[in-house]
């Protein structure tokens, strides 16, 4: 963060001063970072005191001054020096990020950390900080990794590990900036309307990046149209000055172009993109090549990311990358070498048997799904130097909040990996979603052993321990909350990995 003395965030803030007096508020200086997990606390820091599934982070507040923190931001006074803020309504403690916050404590913080972040953003975007917002139904994460990717031979970058998407993770991104940032990369996600506007009212990008609607936490939402609506607010968000970059193969997406008084550029394989990829081919392992082409030029791309779904995100990180200064040869050689940086997505390793496992495990919607499932049938149809043939297997858990659409949804995956010539699909779990995914295979397949179901994620893990021979391609693909991501790393640990 900015050096901020203690007196001046209580100020922004909104907050009283507890256990500190005016002089030593005004004396000492916050230099270090904002943390809500005391361990994670640097000396200068500033700790964020917010209620947790299991403890109270207030009861964590001394330990943090303990490990060097200058003050803590907290909801009531903890015995140590503190910015004190008062309670937000219940309404907001309701509608907000945080599970545990029976008595809006955790969104008192949270608003505060809000106007913290605002207040830093809007000092260093004034001294030139360029601020990068994504947003999508699917590949925010994958997208905001390859944006970091392309941006980083043009000057400091600063992005969120993971998926830190949200109203904690979002300002704890921007105060991860200093006046040595150049590019701070922000993915922006949502479960109800006016949460995108939200963020971006905290760290307003001149660049917006809007990936596709697709259906995912469908459920929270109602319908597309909502979901699309909510995705808009980023554009909305963009100043005149500002880039709405927009993925123009999505019709829900190419239509925000009308929403924003930015000016649009659009990407995609669709003749009206203005960053273009034609002629897509995969390699034996799904990773996309193609040829680009913007402004004029064109340059040959090989993506280090694995799957079609990923030229779209490539595309819209080339068009950051070309707004933000990048020569598209550099863009190329950037893109050649982004791997995936966030863990259990689209994660493709080959174990010394010439297994590959594809760990897919960290979310699934039905677009993912989708985009998954087609790679796995490109890497199946790569032969394998030992077998001639891969067989492929489908090992999918549930698809969470998908509310009314959820069975007709799991249903149509079934049917899918049928479609796709997958060899075997092993369905985790016996809840209604998963019989209907069984019975979708099973309803479109012929001979009936298409499908297995498992019970949970350890007896995926028995039934394929007992049953993959070398050469075998498996995807393993699920909401984070069924675990298959441990399902994969076992496979992966029994066996010596080549890549
Ligand atoms: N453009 C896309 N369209 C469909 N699926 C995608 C796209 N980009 C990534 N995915 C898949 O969606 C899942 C989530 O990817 P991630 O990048 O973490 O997205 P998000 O951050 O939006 O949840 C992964 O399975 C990934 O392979
Ligand atoms: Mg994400």
């Amino acid at each position: 963060m900015i050096a901020l003395s203690v007196a001046r965030i209580a100020e922004i803030v909104g907050g009283e001063l507890a256990d500190i007096s005016p002089d030593e508020a005004a004396a000492r200086v916050v230099t270090g970072t904002v943390e809500f997990d005391s361990r994670a606390v640097t000396p200068g820091g500033l700790f964020l005191a917010l209620p947790g599934a299991r403890s109270d982070g207030h009861d964590f507040a001394a330990a943090a001054v303990e490990a060097g923190a200058a003050v803590v931001l907290a909801a009531r006074p903890v015995g140590v020096p503190a910015i004190v803020v008062p309670p937000a309504p219940a309404a907001d403690a309701e509608a907000g990020v945080l599970e545990h916050d029976a008595d809006g404590s955790g969104a008192a913080v949270l608003a505060a950390l809000a106007r913290l972040a605002a207040a830093v953003a809007a000092e260093l975007v004034a001294g030139g900080l360029t601020i990068i917002g994504v947003t999508g139904s699917s590949g925010k994460t994958s997208t905001k990794d390859l944006i970091a990717a392309v941006l980083r031979p043009l000057g400091e970058v600063v992005a969120p590990p993971g998926s830190f998407n949200n109203e904690l993770g979002h300002p704890w991104t921007v105060l991860r900036a200093t006046t040595d940032t150049d590019y701070l990369v922000l993915e922006m996600s949502a479960r109800h309307p006016g949460n995108i506007a939200a963020l971006a009212a905290i760290a307003p990008p001149s660049i917006a990046v809007v990936l596709n609607v697709g259906t995912a936490h469908l459920g929270e939402f109602g319908s597309r149209e909502v979901i699309a609506e909510t995705k808009s607010e980023l554009v909305q968000a963009v100043r005149s000055s500002g880039v709405a970059i927009l993925n123009v193969d999505d019709p829900m997406v190419a239509a925000m172009a009308g929403k924003t008084a930015a000016r649009v550029v659009r990407v995609g394989q669709s003749a009206q993109a203005d960053v273009r990829a034609v002629d897509v081919e995969l390699d034996d392992l799904a990773r996309p090549r193609f040829t680009l082409i913007a402004g004029g030029q064109q340059v040959a791309v090989r993506l280090a990311v694995h799957g079609e779904h990923q030229v779209g995100n490539a595309l819209s990180a080339t068009a950051v990358a070309i707004e933000c200064g990048a020569g598209l040869a550099q863009v190329a050689a950037a893109l050649a070498t982004a791997g995936p940086e966030s863990r259990r997505r689209m994660d493709v390793r080959t174990r010394a048997d010439g297994v590959i496992v594809v760990n897919d495990a960290y979310n699934a919607n039905p677009d993912s799904m989708r985009a998954g499932l087609q790679a796995l049938a490109v890497l199946a149809r790569a032969s394998d130097r030992r077998s001639g043939k891969r067989r492929s297997w489908a090992v999918l858990g549930e698809m969470a909040e998908l509310g009314e659409e959820s069975i007709t949804e799991h249903d149509r995956v079934g049917r899918l990996v049928v479609r796709l010539d997958i060899s075997r699909l092993v369905v985790v779990g016996t809840g209604r979603p998963m019989s209907a995914m069984h019975h979708g295979a099973v309803m479109e397949g012929s001979w009936g052993s298409e499908s297995t179901v498992v019970d949970d994620a350890d007896a995926a893990l028995e039934l394929l321990r007992a049953e993959l021979q070398p050469g075998d391609v498996v995807l393993v693909k699920a909401s984070n909350s069924v675990g298959l991501g441990a399902v994969a790393e076992a496979l992966l640990a029994e066996d010596g990995v080549e890549s």
